[in-house]
C-alpha cells in the first residue's frame, strides 16, 4: 500500500515519483498495473469524461461515483480525488462535511483542494477531521473566471505569492502541493524550501513528482492537449482506425465470420464465468 510515509520518504531521499488521473475502473487497473503510486481522480473528468468546458459544472456526487469506480480498481495506490467547485470554498463546515463524503462514500484516501494561503484555514480542519489534504496552487483552474489560464508567478510578486502559498499550505497539513503551470524557477525554488513533495504540473522539471491527466498522455482526449504534455501513444488514433475496421466488417459483412470459431469461452459477453484456455469467439 503507498502511503503518505513512503512520499514523505521519496521526498527525503530525492526520489522523483508520478502521478496519473483515473476517473473509472478500467483506467485504475491500467494506471495501477504500470506501477504509478498515486492516483488523482481529477475534477479534470468534467472535460475527459463528461464534456463540460471547465471544471466548474462538476460535482460532488460526480466526484464520488467516479473515486468509487477508481477505488475497485486501484489496487494498492494512493488515491486522492480533487474536491469539486464550490464543495469547500463556502465555509469550513460545507468543506469538512464534504471532504467526509468522499472519504467514506467515495472511498478515497486523501482529498484535494485548490487554494493556498487563503485556504489554509479550510486545509486545517479537514486534515484536524484525519482526511489528507493535498493543495493545488499556481494557476487553478476552478478560478478560471477571475485568473483565466496563463502561467503563474512570472514576476516578482508572483514569485513571492507562489512561495508564500506554498508555505502556507504545508504550515497548515498539507501533506503534498500541486503547482499547476507557474514558471519554473519559481516552482523550483518551492521545491528546495519545502518538506512535502511538491509535484509539477507544466511548472518545469524541478519538481518531486510530475502529475499529468492520462488521456493526454495517452493521445485520448480529442479537444486539446496542454503545451507541456508529452503524448506517449496516439491511442485516439488507434481506436478511431480499428473502430472503423469493425464498421466497415459489419457494412461488408465481414464480421461475424460465417463459420464461427470455435466455442472456447464459457464467459458472457462482460466476462462473467470461467475462461478455457484458446481464442476468444
Ligand atoms: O483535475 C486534475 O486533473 C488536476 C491535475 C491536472 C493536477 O487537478
Amino acid at each position: 500500500m503507498i502511503t503518505l510515509r513512503q512520499l514523505a520518504h521519496w521526498k527525503a531521499t530525492g526520489q522523483k515519483f508520478a502521478v496519473l488521473t483515473a476517473y473509472d475502473y478500467t483506467f485504475a487497473k491500467l494506471v495501477a498495473a504500470a506501477g504509478v503510486p498515486v492516483i488523482l481522480v481529477g475534477d479534470s473528468l468534467g472535460q475527459v469524461m463528461l464534456g463540460y468546458p471547465s471544471t466548474q459544472p462538476v460535482t460532488l456526487e460526480e466526484m464520488i461515483h467516479h473515486t468509487r469506480a477508481v477505488m475497485r480498481g486501484a489496487g494498492t495506490t494512493l488515491v486522492v480525488a480533487d474536491m469539486p467547485f464550490m464543495s469547500y470554498q463556502v465555509s469550513v463546515e460545507d468543506a469538512l462535511r464534504n471532504a467526509g463524503r468522499l472519504v467514506k462514500e467515495g472511498g478515497a484516501q486523501a482529498v484535494k483542494l485548490e487554494g493556498g494561503a487563503d485556504f489554509a484555514e479550510v486545509i486545517r480542519a479537514i486534515v484536524r477531521a484525519g482526511i489528507p489534504v493535498m493543495a493545488h496552487i499556481g494557476l487553478r483552474p476552478q478560478s478560471v473566471h477571475q485568473h483565466g489560464y496563463r502561467t503563474q508567478a512570472t514576476d516578482a510578486a508572483g514569485r513571492r505569492q507562489l512561495l508564500l502559498d506554498a508555505k502556507a499550505v504545508e504550515k497548515a497539513g498539507a501533506f503534498a502541493v500541486v503547482v499547476e503551470k507557474a514558471e519554473a524557477s519559481a516552482t523550483g525554488a518551492v521545491t528546495r524550501a519545502l518538506h512535502i513533495p511538491v509535484i509539477g504540473c507544466g511548472s518545469g522539471p524541478d519538481c518531486d513528482a510530475q502529475v499529468l491527466v492520462t488521456y493526454d498522455v495517452l493521445g485520448l482526449f480529442p479537444d486539446f492537449t496542454p503545451s507541456f504534455v508529452k503524448q506517449y501513444a496516439r491511442l485516439g488514433d488507434a481506436a478511431r482506425i480499428a473502430l472503423s475496421a469493425f464498421d466497415a466488417d459489419v457494412r461488408t459483412g465481414k464480421f461475424p465470420a460465417k463459420t464461427p470459431a470455435p466455442a472456447v469461452s464459457t464467459k458472457d459477453s462482460r466476462g462473467n464465468g470461467k475462461r478455457k484456455k484458446g481464442r476468444l469467439s
